[in-house]
């Protein structure tokens, strides 16, 4: 591919994937490639810049992870990041040791030397520091050029060589002059040009699927959610109807979602989309299942079966399958447990391992936000691209206990509320999901002179970035208010609403 690439060698820091982001959002394209990789690997991409991550290894550690000094010689700009920076000054003969205390938080940085990776960036600048290990002795031919109170050698960079080096962290947004640093190193020291895009690249992405699927036929699973429509979308542009979408109504979608997805992809996209209504197979094979993980198992399966149905009834033409893989399910499975890996997704299945159909997965190089912008360039309305993460299980897992049709019924009513009145407040965008859970238990209370004795809606409304770690937001009380009295009049056999205060981690996002 003929566009400059800087590379990411990731040394499992948890805030690898940020680097790239940052990389990309300045309009340079980025990978991420795991320490282990060959030199020749790395170099198949011809890097225009290498950055190598933080990381939790100490340089020290028998088995901590190493450095390919070629590639120091190579005349390619590198910038060393925490573990990175350590990695460097190490490998090239400087001094590590292990800092008194275990540095997590803010900090100042004093500019000590004028370096064309602090161009325009003012002294003292708060940066952010995480780290255990700190360089004590430079290697040869290196010079400080920052420090902080506590931490005398906190950015060096070799006077003869394009290599630079930090001990904090850029890439974080607690980190301000991060982005001017990060624009520093690609232009001003790699000279590279800010071309890269998400809009350029979607057309790049079409040649592309062009390309790997010829002539085939591909079978494409659309879930409801902005990344599988996407695909679609994508698709249909790069071989039009050779693309047999299927669309399975489990019923245990979201108020309206089905139709609305279904409408919008055969009128508007032209879409080739068969709707199987599979509402009544998800209920029955749910019947009298309380346990969470025999639900998803469940529903897996029946998922599996009829997409191998489907598979069939679309005959031997199809060669190719398309899924809705991004970049970050990407890195985790090559960067082989680099990055201490918290993941929490549990996709609705996994397809049938004999299935003999090549896999096309065009957005396996964007991140979500990435893939929002792609939605919109390739004109799909705010309401797709836009919605909430919504778990593959659907409504199943908020119907905490049985679900039943009437439960279902329930808790899509009272989370169809939760989203127009995010919607009405200007919040919806604004916080990562909004939803309500149907409780397993009923309580007392009083509607006009009668008593009620009826269900609990927990009302859950995070903050995230990606879903790994998530705060409960603190929203206004006339939102509470209003969300709690709509659903308490409106949906019927609710009598009560609370709100869930808990954090991830320690809770999870989704109650089951
Ligand atoms: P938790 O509840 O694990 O959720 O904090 C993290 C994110 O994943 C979604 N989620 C799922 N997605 N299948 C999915 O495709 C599932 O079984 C599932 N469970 C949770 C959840 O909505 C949140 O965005």
């Amino acid at each position: 591919m003929n566009r400059d690439t800087v590379i990411i060698v990731d040394y499992g820091s948890q805030v690898t994937q940020l680097i790239a982001r940052r990389v990309r959002e300045s309009g340079v394209y980025s990978e991420i490639i795991s320490c282990k990789a060959s030199v020749d690997t790395i170099l198949q991409y011809t890097p225009r810049a290498i950055i190598l991550s933080g990381g939790p290894s100490s340089v020290y550690d028998t088995d901590a992870p190493r450095l390919h000094t070629e590639l120091l010689e190579l005349g390619i700009p590198i910038l060393g990041i925490c573990y990175g920076m350590q990695l460097l000054a190490y490998s090239l003969g400087g001094k590590v040791v292990s800092s008194l205390s275990r540095e997590y938080g803010s900090s100042l940085l004093t500019i000590e030397k004028e370096s064309p990776l602090f161009a325009d960036i003012e002294s003292p600048a708060p940066i952010w520091m995480s780290h255990g290990d700190e360089v004590i002795s430079l290697p040869e031919g290196f010079e400080c050029i920052a420090s902080t109170e506590n931490v005398p050698i906190a950015a060096i960079q070799s006077r003869t060589q394009p290599i630079y080096a930090v001990q904090f962290h850029p890439e974080v947004s607690h980190t301000p002059i991060g982005k001017k640093l990060i624009d520093n190193f690609l232009f001003s020291i790699c000279k590279l040009t800010p071309t890269w895009s998400v809009a350029e690249y979607s057309h790049t992405l079409i040649e592309r699927c062009k390309e790997q699927i010829g002539n085939n036929h591909v079978l494409c699973a659309l879930s409801g959610g902005v990344d599988s429509t996407v695909v679609a979308v994508l698709l249909q542009k790069a071989i039009g109807d050779r693309l047999h979408c299927f669309f399975v109504d489990t019923g245990l979608m979201r108020s309206g979602e089905g139709p609305q997805i279904m409408e919008y992809l055969q009128e508007h996209c032209d879409l080739n989309v068969q709707m199987i209504d599979a509402r009544a197979e998800f209920l029955e094979a749910l019947r009298g299942i309380e346990d969470p993980e025999e639900k998803r198992k469940r529903i897996g399966h029946l998922f599996i079966e009829l997409f191998e149905k489907e598979a069939e009834r679309v005959g031997d033409m199809v060669t190719f399958l398309a899924q809705g893989t991004l970049y970050p399910d990407v890195i985790e499975s090559i960067s082989e447990g680099e990055s201490a890996v918290i993941k929490s997704h549990h996709n609705v299945g996994g397809l049938p391992e004999d299935m003999k159909l090549a896999l096309v997965e065009p957005l396996r190089e964007l991140f979500k936000d990435e893939v929002r912008v792609l939605g919109t360039e390739l004109g799909l309305p705010d309401s797709i691209v836009w919605r909430h993460p919504f778990p593959g299980p659907g409504l199943a897992i908020r119907v905490i206990g049985e679900v039943t049709e009437e439960r279902l019924e329930i808790v899509r009513m009272a989370d169809a509320i939760v989203t127009e009145e995010f919607i009405s407040a200007g919040l919806y965008r604004s916080v990562w999901q909004a939803f309500a859970v149907l409780l397993p238990l009923k309580t007392v209370g009083v509607m006009g002179d009668g008593r009620t004795y009826e269900h609990v809606i927990a009302l859950r409304v995070v903050e995230s970035v990606d879903a790994m770690t998530a705060d409960w937001v603190k929203l206004p009380y006339p939102l509470l208010e209003k969300i709690s009295s709509r659903i308490i009049s409106e949906v019927v056999g609710v009598n009560r609403v609370v709100y869930d205060i808990s954090s991830k981690p320690p809770s999870t996002i989704e109650w089951e």
